[in-house]
């Protein structure tokens, strides 16, 4: 029997569930001429709620992580190897023939996909155009082409103009809706909603909450009542206790709970055990982590792992914000209405080392 339960890529068909609204909400957005960006913390869900709206949407669509891009030329390159993928280069002669900078494509001649380079000392910025002309000029108003660049953010880490340079070319477009994500809160709200950011009010902001627990709880339920048909509802219940209802860490969790039960169907306290196992697994990076965090964090971790209060007059408040503003943006601790810290199996360790 295969694990039902699933985590770390891109979930879709079985491993997907909720997201109605959200996805329903995307096919109809990218209808309108208009560019979404969609912000969440890191494993909420983003790529997967888009992916399947964009492919539900029928659309021609690339998708980009930028996470992966190394530089201007490189992004100006995997840029055109995703849309040959959509469109026969064949086809497209005519248009690349206007590039000023011709790319080498080559085939692989084992996986039949389409490579393409440029020369590593090519201007950047004209190739970059030239790439996002061909995008625009292969589609018309009635059939506009969906571009998902995932984790944007990270344009700021690639050349320090890049944001000018992708703004200026994107405003000429007419053929092409932007769906823009990113798990980098502070800095998708800086490109977007700073007034001195290129990016400022380009496009419709959405963001994505964990999931609501109803949905989740029967979809759990689903996948373990075959394992533990007497007491899934309890253990359903449990797991989304301790994740909060987290999309990745429910599903990692629940996909230890199950293999316990495979496993080990003996086992008294299925949860304890696969929670035992996924911290055990991971206390090596945990320490490594831990070792590389000042004092001030170690205690704020430690405060927030334990449930106790930050006030207690050991740091001025102002020190505790920016620290915690800094473990926000590294992505350690996440604000809903609180502060809480992101990893319930890394708050777990420090429990236990505290
Ligand atoms: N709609 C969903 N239903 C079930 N699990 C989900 C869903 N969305 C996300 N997940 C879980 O969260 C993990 C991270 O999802 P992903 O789309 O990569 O998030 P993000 O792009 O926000 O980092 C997935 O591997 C899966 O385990
Ligand atoms: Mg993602």
């Amino acid at each position: 029997m295969d694990n039902p339960f699933k985590f770390g890529t891109i979930v879709q068909e079985e491993y997907f569930t909720d997201r109605v609204e959200e996805v329903a909400y995307i096919c109809q957005f990218v209808k309108s001429p208009n560019h979404l960006v969609l912000i969440s913390p890191r494993r909420f869900g983003k790529s997967s709620v888009v992916a399947k709206a964009v492919k539900q949407s029928g659309r021609k669509h690339i998708t980009l992580n930028m996470q992966n891009v190394t530089s201007v030329t490189d992004f100006s390159a995997k840029l055109l190897r995703e849309f040959f993928k959509i469109h026969p280069m064949e086809r497209l002669r005519h248009l690349i023939s206007r590039f000023r900078v011709i790319p080498t494509v080559s085939t692989n001649p084992a996986s039949g996909a389409m490579d393409v380079s440029f020369q590593p000392d090519m201007d950047g910025t004209v190739l970059l155009e030239d790439a996002f002309m061909l995008l625009e000029q292969a589609h018309t108003e009635n059939d506009r082409l969906i571009v998902v660049l995932d984790e944007f953010q990270e344009i700021r880490d690639i050349s320090s103009k890049l944001d000018k340079q992708l703004r200026s070319i994107m405003q000429e477009q007419k053929h092409i809706n932007y769906i823009l994500l990113g798990s980098q809160e502070s800095m998708m709200t800086d490109i977007f909603e700073n007034k001195k950011s290129p990016f400022y009010h380009f496009g419709e902001l959405m963001r994505l909450k964990k999931l609501p627990r109803e949905d989740f709880r029967a979809y759990l339920l689903k996948g373990l009542s075959g394992v533990f048909p007497t007491k899934c509802e309890e253990i359903a219940d449990r797991i989304l206790d301790y994740t909060d209802c987290h999309p990745y860490y429910t599903q990692q969790l629940a996909a230890n709970v199950w293999q316990v039960g495979i496993l080990q169907s003996e086992t008294n306290d299925a949860i304890q055990a696969a929670i035992n196992h996924i911290v055990n697994a991971h206390g090596l990076d945990y320490e490594r982590l831990w070792m590389n965090f000042n004092r001030t964090n170690r205690w704020i971790l430690q405060r927030l792992a334990t449930g106790a209060s930050l006030q207690t007059g050991e740091y001025r408040t102002s020190t505790i914000y920016s620290a915690l503003k800094r473990l926000q943006k590294d992505g350690y601790v996440i604000y809903s209405d609180h502060y809480e810290l992101e990893d319930p199996f890394y708050k777990q360790w420090i429990k236990n080392e505290s």
